[in-house]
């Protein structure tokens, strides 16, 4: 951390490292000799007893020279910049994989290719929320969506930034060095949410690559029981997704407990009701203040069949 650019671990990140760098240290030389200049000649040459400041006009050495080298400091500045951006926004050569990303208040949900690797029990296609993986050394394309407000991407080490506008399609490119996870961020207010808003950017080896996505569809499939898909849909339909996360789907909400393993908890409603079964998971979805009054669950005023299916797939998040 710091004024400067974090850590490059990427080619992306590199690129915009470079350019940092070769401009803050021609911009420091700079200052150097312009306040160098500065000082020097205010004690030289400043009034004083026995002293008389000179009188003259215009000197073509010197103004020559502070116009010729600022032009070719900006000059060579811009072709760098240039070429450098071509290589960043070069999102078409060697895209070795495309995951589209959609920002919505407050998360990033990630769809990966539609291939046979990443293909779910109901025929859809792994889908994630904050987390990204990636295989290392591979280009990978983030074509970004978002269906509110203007969010921006950003994983700091890996690459540059970009705005996810609602109805204008953009996009970036990222590689990564090594495996690793890194950090990321969305870097543009979007709501009280905002701050949560985070990525994890997890970089496999390529030769893992593979059996980490066969885990994740492995992981996404248990939540396709058939017997509880009509429950797992009323859940995502609702503002349940808001507040709460169930890893492997797209609620992440981080306002409330994560879900994810709900069924092998202890209690729910912060210790108010156990065990965990389908009685007290019916009496609290069905009215949270009656139950806790000031907690921050509303009562949806779901059916009684809304709750049943609901709390039949909540029962197998083990
Ligand atoms: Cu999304 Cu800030």
């Amino acid at each position: 951390m710091g004024p400067w650019p974090n850590d490059p671990l990427g080619p992306q990140a590199r690129e915009i490292a470079q350019l940092y760098w070769i401009m803050f240290f021609c911009a420091v030389v700079v200052l150097a000799i312009v306040d160098g200049g500065i000082v020097y000649a205010g004690l030289k040459f400043r009034e004083r007893p026995g002293h008389v400041a000179k009188q003259f006009h215009g000197h073509n050495f010197l103004e020559l020279t502070w116009t010729v080298i600022p032009t070719i400091l900006v000059v060579t500045f811009s072709v760098l910049s240039f070429q450098k951006l071509g290589d960043i926004n070069d999102t078409q050569t060697g895209v070795e994989m495309t995951i589209p990303t959609r920002g919505q208040q407050w998360s990033w949900t990630f769809t990966y290719p539609k291939e046979d690797r990443f293909k779910l029990l109901d025929g859809t296609y792994l889908q994630m929320s904050e987390e990204l993986h990636i295989p290392v050394n591979t280009k990978v394309l983030i074509k970004l969506s978002s269906v509110d407000v203007i969010h921006s991407f950003w994983v700091p080490n890996i690459g540059g930034k970009k705005d996810a506008v609602p109805g204008r399609p953009t996009e970036l490119w990222l590689s990564a060095d090594k495996p690793g996870t890194y950090k990321g961020q969305c870097y543009e207010f979007c709501g009280t949410g905002h701050a949560d808003m985070l990525i994890t950017l997890v970089a496999h080896p390529k030769t893992e690559y593979n059996a980490w996505a066969a885990d994740a569809v492995k992981e996404a499939n248990r939540l396709l029981d058939p017997a509880t898909k009509k429950g797992r849909e009323t859940f995502l339909s609702l503002a349940c997704v808001g507040c709460h996360t169930v890893k492997g789907t797209t609620a992440a909400g981080k306002v409330g407990p994560e879900l994810t393993h709900v069924a092998s908890k202890k209690s729910i409603a912060g210790g108010v009701l156990s065990p965990v079964n389908e009685e007290t998971l019916t009496k609290w979805i069905s009215n949270p203040p009656a139950v806790k009054p000031g907690t921050l669950m509303p009562n949806l005023g779901l059916s009684q069949e809304q709750v049943h299916d609901i709390v039949q797939w909540l029962l197998t998040l083990k």
